[in-house]
């Protein structure tokens, strides 16, 4: 007998059961023997949005909601945007651990050395409209990629799996860039490979008719700490949809594709083109207490607030408030920024956001500092998706290597309509 467990007893029938309890949980499949009968089909648990199951163990990211502590692989995700590359930490969300100087040298050789897509994908997103939502794009395009790397299916090949793992992390830049370009009807810029990840993905975005782009250094450090801050967010929606796509053993272009959508939705990655939409309307300071006042009236949500697992500060919106001031040294001032900044003030004052603990998230200011660097508002859920591709992966590769896991298929409980028969025909 297990030291920690759960006894229950079952009113219907009396019986008693003692239920294990592990890491602070238990196996829902161990109430399946609770029954009333031999035909019935045991207890199962309800969790609409799955509020309460951990459907899966993960060694990769740990959360505290309540402390407002965000860590990957054990690392605090404060030191890692202070210290490190975001290729370092993508090495190190990928593999479990820092890369010495050689693992990094090989594994940054690889990223830049896989940036380039085949030039039918070019043709392939040249066929969007013009004005194509660039997300929309960008789900389609990674989904083609499977197309072109037949391999890619063999997910139990764990050689295999490292290669289209550096495709996927190598090809986003290129892909989320040329979305923007084919918006603002521009030649796609082809990636340089003496730039870093970051730098690059600037360089596809912006280079103009100058024979060598050089990025800012201020801007290519700023994106890469927002890149960090937004790699991995243990068992969020999208990364939900990965690893349920996963499971089916369908190719990580195919799943990446399917979590991307999920990304795009404005209660996820959505969130920081709602937030900008909310501060531009909001338009001045002085309209703040009234918009306030529609929130708790129900009208309308305060974008970029609240968080199903944080209760506390997201510790990486006060990072990123860091990054807004270095990026904004370099790009003046966004007026929406005062509007962000006193509308957190006064949140975060009201009884109403207290009560609720609703906070800043992340993507309270990262459509801000994007919208600064020159981003569109449409790019902003595919700025997300690049750096999450790498948390993606990892919980992917995770999902793939655990014996415990198998294809994810959810119960319901059926409230339709009994079983009847069709009227009799009319002869
Ligand atoms: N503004 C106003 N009220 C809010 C907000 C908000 N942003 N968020 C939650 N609430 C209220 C709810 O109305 C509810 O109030 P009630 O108890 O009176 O009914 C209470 O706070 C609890 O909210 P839930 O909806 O139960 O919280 P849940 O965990 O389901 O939702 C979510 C989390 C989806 C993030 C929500 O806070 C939200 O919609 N926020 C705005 C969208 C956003 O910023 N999303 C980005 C999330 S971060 C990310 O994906 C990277």
């Amino acid at each position: 007998m297990s030291e920690q467990g759960l006894t229950i007893t079952d009113d219907r029938t009396g019986k008693s059961y003692r239920l294990p309890i592990e890491n602070g949980t238990v196996r829902a499949m161990d109430l399946r023997q609770i029954k009333t009968g031999p035909d019935d089909f045991g207890l199962m648990t309800y969790d609409p949005a799955l509020m309460n199951t951990a459907a899966t163990k993960s060694a990769i990211t740990f959360i505290d909601g309540n402390k407002g502590i965000l860590e990957y692989r054990g690392y605090p995700v404060e030191q890692l945007a202070e210290n490190c590359s975001f290729l370092q930490v993508a090495y190190l969300i990928l593999s479990g651990e820092l890369p010495n100087e050689e693992q990094l040298a090989a594994w940054t050789y690889d990223i830049t050395h896989h940036t380039f897509v085949h030039e039918n994908i070019k043709t392939l997103m040249q066929a969007f409209r013009y004005d194509a939502h660039p997300m929309g794009m960008f789900i389609s395009t990674v989904a083609a990629l499977s197309t072109f790397y037949a391999e890619a299916n063999q997910v139990s090949n764990a050689e295999a799996r490292l290669a289209q793992i550096k495709r996927l992390i190598a090809k986003v830049p290129t892909i989320a860039a040329y979305t923007y370009r084919h918006n603002r009807g521009l030649r796609y810029v082809y990636p340089d490979n003496d730039l870093s990840y970051t730098g690059n993905f600037l360089n596809m975005m912006f280079k103009m008719t100058e024979t060598k782009y050089t990025p800012n250094p201020a801007l290519e450090r700023a994106l890469d700490v927002l890149f960090i801050l937004h790699a991995d967010h243990e068992q969020n929606c999208s990364t939900n949809a990965m690893r349920a796509i996963g499971s089916s053993c369908a190719d990580p272009y195919s799943a990446a594709a399917g979590a991307a959508a999920a990304l795009y939705g404005p209660l996820h990655g959505g969130a920081n083109e709602e937030v900008l939409k909310m501060l531009t309307r909001i338009d001045h300071a002085e309209n703040i207490p009234q918009f306030i006042e529609r929130v708790k009236n129900g009208q309308g949500k305060l974008m970029g607030f609240g968080h199903r697992v944080y209760k506390n500060y997201d510790p990486r919106a006060r990072i990123i408030k860091r990054v807004a001031d270095d990026v904004f040294k370099v790009t003046g001032r966004n007026r929406l920024l005062d509007i962000a900044l006193e509308l957190e003030r006064i949140a975060l004052e009201d009884e109403y956001f207290i009560s609720r603990k609703l906070y800043p998230n992340v993507d309270f200011y990262s459509g801000i500092i994007y919208q600064a660097m020159g981003l569109p508002v449409a790019m902003f859920p595919v700025m997300f998706a690049i750096p999450r591709t790498v948390g993606w992966l990892a919980q992917w590769q995770e999902m793939i290597t655990d014996p415990e896991q198998k294809i994810a298929r959810p119960r319901q409980i059926f409230v339709g309509h009994p079983r009847r028969d069709l009227p009799a025909k009319k002869s």
